[in-house]
């Protein structure tokens, strides 16, 4: 475990906001005696997507039979659109039926539509079960695990209907992420570097420094980068859970745009990861243009993401070919803005952020938004 450059600063002296997070490989050795350390019973409703059942159901359950679980086995199609009431609903006959009751918990295997589906049902189930996340994709073991915030979505918006419901145990195993697609790591990937730019310039260093490393699933620099990103989020949740000091709010750096893109795109033709990876280009062009961020450090931080890689023309149609008028609509009809205003979290320094009260001319936005136009548009690789 050398050459690592940084601290988990300021984070050790909070060890309640990490120690629901275990980060191992096999992470469920010994899962038994972890959930009796953590006071959950030996009775699991186990949720997987179509994928992750196939790639490690049998392991996963094997291990659960071996260590003596009851468990009851719950299968969802691999998309966005199980993150529905239909689906819940489904869900919740089944367990119905197979006599779940109070004394049982949830294990959601899986990403972050697994983890937001399995978290709304256990939120909800008899009152509330407990729920243990067990996540799949970078951007789940990063993010979506992390923080409490269950969410199944409306026909009219994304995630509208849900709970803060905090996991009692995050299990995180990044050998998992050998079989996830490429472009899925990159869409992880955003808001790992997200953490770096909004709280830890060491952290920003570290990327900048190990990008392909991590890419490339090598060690140390893979779960390094993990654990430190789990315990941000951890830490900035453990501080501000309802979202009252504005300091959750920083987890939204690059998220005002990105939402508008993503609306634009359906919610299926760009990842999250994706529209976050434009709109934190186009976050750090507005916080130089606010006179928040110096030039060498737009410069630093645009230098890291030019590393992305984007599936072939995808960001020429969901983004340079977008007209910047309708990007703004987008963003402005996002369920996000407050008073109809748009909100941006900005960057002071790298690994600094702040959530601006006041609110941003238009001609600002649209400039920022057209500089990330010529910022993508010189990348040939695009
Ligand atoms: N609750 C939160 O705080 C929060 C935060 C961010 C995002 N989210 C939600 O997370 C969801 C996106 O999560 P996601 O990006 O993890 O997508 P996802 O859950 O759709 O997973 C992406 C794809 O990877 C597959 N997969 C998962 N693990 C795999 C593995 N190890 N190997 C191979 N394939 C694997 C899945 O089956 C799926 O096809 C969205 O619904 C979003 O709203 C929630
Ligand atoms: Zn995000």
């Amino acid at each position: 475990m050398c050459g690592i450059p940084w601290q988990l600063s300021g984070i050790n002296n909070k060890p309640e906001a990490v120690s629901k997070i275990i980060v191992g490989t096999p992470v469920l050795a010994g899962v038994g005696s972890l959930f009796k350390t953590h006071g959950l019973s030996k009775k699991t409703v186990v949720l997987f997507d179509e994928h992750t059942r196939k790639l490690y159901g049998e392991t996963i359950l094997q291990k659960l039979h071996d260590e003596g679980f009851q468990y009851q086995e719950l299968v969802v199609p691999a998309r966005e659109a199980s993150k529905s009431f239909s689906a819940a609903y489904r869900l919740y006959g089944s367990m119905i039926e197979a006599d779940v009751d109070r004394s049982w918990n949830l294990l959601a295997v899986g990403g972050g539509v697994v983890g937001d589906l399995g978290g709304f049902i256990a939120a909800s189930y008899f009152r509330g079960i407990p729920v243990i996340q067990l996540p799949t994709t970078l951007l789940a073991m990063t993010d979506s695990s992390i923080g409490g915030k269950v969410a199944i979505n409306h026909p009219l918006g994304k995630n509208l209907i849900g709970f803060f419901h905090e996991a009692e145990l995050i299990m995180i195993d990044p050998a998992y992420l050998a079989t996830l697609p490429r472009r899925e790591i990159y869409a992880g990937m955003a808001e790992v570097v997200k953490y770096g730019f909004i709280s830890d310039e060491p952290f920003f260093s570290f990327l900048d420094l190990h990008f392909s490393d991590i890419m490339n699933l090598q060690e140390p620099f893979l779960t390094e980068a993990i654990k430190k990103s789990a315990f941000i989020k951890a830490d900035v949740v453990e501080k501000d859970f309802r979202e009252t000091s504005g300091l959750r709010a920083t987890l939204n750096f690059g998220h005002t745009f990105a939402h508008g893109l993503e609306k634009l795109a359906e919610y299926r033709y760009l990842r999250h990861g994706e529209a976050v990876t434009i709109g934190m280009v186009c976050a750090l062009f507005l916080s130089h243009h606010l006179g928040y961020l110096d030039q060498p450090s737009l410069e630093r931080g645009l230098a890291l993401l030019q590393k992305f890689r984007f599936p072939k023309g995808l960001v020429k149609r969901r983004f340079l070919d977008i007209d910047s008028a309708l990007l703004l609509e987008a963003m402005l009809s996002d369920k996000k803005k407050l008073d109809k205003k748009l909100r941006f979290v900005l960057l002071k320094k790298l690994g600094e952020a702040f959530l601006l009260e006041e609110s941003v001319e238009e001609s600002l936005v649209l400039k920022s938004i057209d500089e990330g136009r010529r910022f993508f548009s010189r990348k040939p690789a695009h």
